[in-house]
């Protein structure tokens, strides 16, 4: 959560950080700021989006070739303009933006009170900023001391970039548990929470590590030592990342333009990983691993949120094709439990954005116990993927709407193939089998390709329920956790409560809450468990209740019955979720529009959820 952006060279800084700003959005939006250095410390910060700060600031000086910025998703004190970020030490002298928790906050606080310090906002990093500036004041210390001596006192999580009035030609910049990216250009130095806002200045960047704390000085030059004050050698990657990626490419929103990227991003997750006519599956970093893998006792995954479904997905996935035992935790309760986890297990840790807190602790903990760590994970060179022992990225490249989508397919797809080659090489599979899920893999994007087209339909259909307060999803076996994710969808951008539920369990109590005002969305396109899904329809007319059935083409029984039905192609029942969430995806996102909602950046939420 939060966004930071901060530049030093010979360009204007503000509208670098400004554009930043805008693309780290998705990682919060509820206040944004700037500093920037021009003899003067100009500070603005507004509560709002980045075009909130843009208006405040637009009959200010905004000139400076040094600067720091940063968009908030409140932890600690309401959004408002005090609260907002970058942070003045009480002298004035000193400025600080901050994505993380400083959790002692409050000692540290009482005793800077104690020697005089005055705060003005309600935030952990207005702590920060006046301890660093206590260490600076009391030993006449550089900047990059006085930061590094202040982070020994503290506990919690941080990327931060510090800014010195009366030494304006460096940034101090730090990390650990929140993500930051150091980009070199030519005579010019970045510091971002991701590599979207540097992407077009410069393709070298270094991904700090925890603990470590960069000096960037003004002709471009920089070094980066760690906590103990050891010197590093930096690693220089390349971003392979491409603009067009992070544009919204003439789509209204990010979420939708994800949608639709769906069957490229699906292939891409599969590109030189299998070949269905030769009937190989290779995963890099499963390959390496694969004795601990194909022996492995158990497999845990643990996610949050849609990740989790996929993982929900791959529990199927594993024991069905695989036969092997699977549990799927929600990375934060596995991580305060005392789980038994033995070096005979390996755990997979399923994250689009590599960055989230719980998943990144639980990785952690298995890792202490001694097991094989596997992540599946979108976002390159991320906390997560760095955590793990091996793993698989899915390639779905940047997802910019706060609703995941083509991130939960990538991860659909990456943890199917990966289920396969362990039930190749377990000999679980018939040949048969195995070759016929490869060959359907390949057909699956142009499928989806297929169910893009219903989008008026489904566009429709959401006109028709857009005024419900309350909707019910159900799904049986592979299409349970895909009812999850549809309910999820659906109440995070749309804000109308939303229950997902395997289809049996309903008669277990919410068949009360059916009525001819719930829609109730049925994903019905199982073949195992049909007859089941057809009871379960009949059940839900039977008390009125609206049925929107996700059906397979040319069905009859429940599109009968339904009162709207959306059809998808026919597939093999394991691969069902990559078809059958798309309507779910297409549906929450047309009633979220027409609530008037704003579907990339839903209210309360962020991306990257790196708090607890
Ligand atoms: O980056 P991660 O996949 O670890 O994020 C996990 C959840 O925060 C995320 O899936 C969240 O639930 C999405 N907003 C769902 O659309």
């Amino acid at each position: 959560m939060c966004g930071i952006v901060a530049y030093i060279g010979t360009q204007e800084a503000y509208p670098i950080i400004i554009k930043g700003l805008q693309r780290l959005e998705y990682r919060g939006y509820d206040s944004a700021g700037v500093a920037l250095m021009n003899g003067t410390l100009n500070v603005y910060k507004r509560k709002g989006k980045v075009q909130d700060l843009l208006d405040f600031a637009d009959d200010k000086s905004t000139k400076g070739n040094v600067g720091i910025g940063h968009t908030r998703w409140a932890t600690h004190g309401k959004p408002d303009d005090l609260n907002a970020h970058p942070h003045v030490s009480s002298n004035g002298r000193l400025t600080l933006v901050h994505n993380g928790i400083i959790e002692n906050y409050e000692p540290l606080k009482k005793a800077l009170q104690k020697d005089g310090y005055t705060f003005s906002s309600e935030t952990d990093t207005e702590v920060l900023i006046n301890l660093i500036q206590s260490i600076q004041d009391h030993d006449d210390l550089s900047l990059e001391e006085a930061v590094r001596i202040a982070l020994t006192k503290v506990n919690g999580a941080y990327a931060i970039v510090v800014l010195d009035k009366n030494d304006p030609n460096k940034l101090v910049a730090a990390r650990k548990a929140s993500p930051l990216v150091l980009g070199i250009g030519e005579d010019e130095l970045f510091f971002a929470s991701d590599a979207t806002p540097i992407i077009e200045y410069t393709k070298k960047v270094v991904y700090l590590n925890d603990l470590e704390i960069a000096v960037a000085n003004r002709n471009g030059e920089f070094e980066i030592r760690t906590i103990d004050n050891s010197l590093t050698t930096p690693y220089v990657q390349e971003l392979e990342m491409e603009i067009e990626r992070i544009e919204k490419g003439g789509y209204d929103y990010f979420m939708l333009k994800e949608i639709h990227e769906q069957p490229k991003t699906i292939c891409d997750a599969m590109r030189g990983r299998m070949n269905a006519s030769e009937g190989w599956i290779r995963l890099g970093g499963l390959e390496e691993h694969s004795n601990r893998l194909v022996n492995a006792d158990r497999i845990i995954i643990a996610a949050c949120g849609t990740s989790w479904h996929s993982g929900l997905i791959a529990e199927y996935l594993f024991e069905e094709l695989a036969r092997m035992p699977v549990e799927v935790e929600y990375a934060s309760e596995l991580r305060y439990r005392n789980p038994v986890i033995t070096e005979k297990d390996v755990v997979i840790a399923v994250s689009q954005s590599g960055e989230t807190a719980d998943t990144l602790a639980a990785i952690e903990l298995a890792d202490e116990k001694g097991a094989l760590i596997y992540g599946i994970v979108n976002v390159v060179g991320s906390s997560i993927a760095r955590a793990s022992d091996a793993g698989s990225y899915i390639h779905a490249g940047p997802e910019i709407g706060v609703a995941s989508t083509k991130a939960f397919t990538g991860q659909v797809t990456v943890l199917t193939l990966m289920a396969l080659n362990l039930a190749f090489k377990r000999g679980k599979i018939s040949k048969t089998y195995y070759h016929q899920l490869l060959t359907e893999m390949e057909a699956i994007p142009g499928k989806i390709e297929k169910i893009l087209k219903s989008n008026s339909k489904i566009e429709y259909i959401a006109g028709e329920i857009k005024d419900s307060t309350n909707a019910l999803y159900l799904g049986r076996g592979y299409n349970f956790p895909v009812a999850l994710e549809g309910a999820l969808k659906l109440k995070e951008i749309s804000y109308i409560h939303a229950e997902g539920y395997p289809a049996a369990e309903m008669k277990h109590g919410p068949i009360a809450l059916i009525d001819e005002n719930m829609p109730v969305v049925v994903i019905a396109t199982n073949q195992s468990a049909y007859e089941k899904i057809v009871s379960n329809v009949q059940e839900v007319k039977a008390r009125n209740g609206k049925v929107i059935a996700v059906v397979t083409e040319g069905e009859k029984i429940i599109s009968q019955m339904a009162d709207y039905t959306i059809e998808i192609p026919e597939t093999l029942e394991p691969l069902t979720p990559l078809l059958s969430v798309i309507p779910m995806q297409l549906l929450s996102y047309h009633i979220a529009l027409m609530r008037g909602c704003n579907v990339d950046q839903p209210r309360n939420l962020a991306k990257s959820v790196t708090v607890e």
